[in-house]
């Protein structure tokens, strides 16, 4: 009888206690939402950026042509000479790094020019590669007419 007593006390006691801490959770939870202002919902430029955050790290492709597509590398504007001098072959033609001809070194280019028939066998030359110097000066991305500007370029301000 005794040991029944005590554990009705106990369960009411223990009810009680349990009803005032979510009575307590619940005020703090209102007394939250009052307080903390409503956010905005995120403008387009927000969703662009968190859609960029939660994206998957890798994709699979099972179609080669979407692969390709996915892949392709942007279309960009033709460079012109001097542009492609700057970006690419000044890094070795500007200070004839691995004895590459200098740019201005008149004599230099002049033999060369002569014995690689002018402009356009120079440019095969530089597309192709010779010796110490890459195909396309190391970029495969330019084109043969940007290739064909950037010796123009050099020849020129070489005296040639
Ligand atoms: C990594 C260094 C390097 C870069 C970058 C580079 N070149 Fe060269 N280039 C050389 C060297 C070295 C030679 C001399 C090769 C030899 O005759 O042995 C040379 C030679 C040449 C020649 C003379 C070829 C001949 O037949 O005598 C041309 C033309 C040329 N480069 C054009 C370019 C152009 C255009 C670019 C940029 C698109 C470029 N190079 C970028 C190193 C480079």
């Amino acid at each position: 009888m005794e040991q029944q007593n005590h554990d009705k006390v106990f369960f009411v006691n223990f009810s009680v206690v349990i009803g005032i801490l979510a009575g307590i959770a619940f005020v703090i939870a209102a007394v939250a939402r009052l307080v903390i202002p409503s956010l905005p919902a995120p403008d387009a430029d927000q969703m662009a950026a968190l859609n960029n955050r939660i994206k998957p790290v890798t994709q699979v492709f099972t179609d080669p042509a979407a692969l390709l597509k996915a892949t392709a590398k942007p279309a960009r504007a033709a460079m012109g000479g001097e542009e492609v001098v700057t970006k690419v072959c000044s890094a070795c033609h500007g200070t004839g790094v691995l004895n590459a001809p200098k740019i201005g070194d008149a004599a230099a280019w002049g033999e060369r020019s002569k014995s690689q028939g002018g402009l356009d066998g120079l440019t095969k030359k530089a597309i192709a590669g010779i010796n110490s110097m890459p195909a396309r000066g190391g970029d495969p991305d330019l084109s043969d007419d940007e290739m064909h500007a950037a010796v123009e370029f050099m020849l020129k301000k070489s005296g040639g």
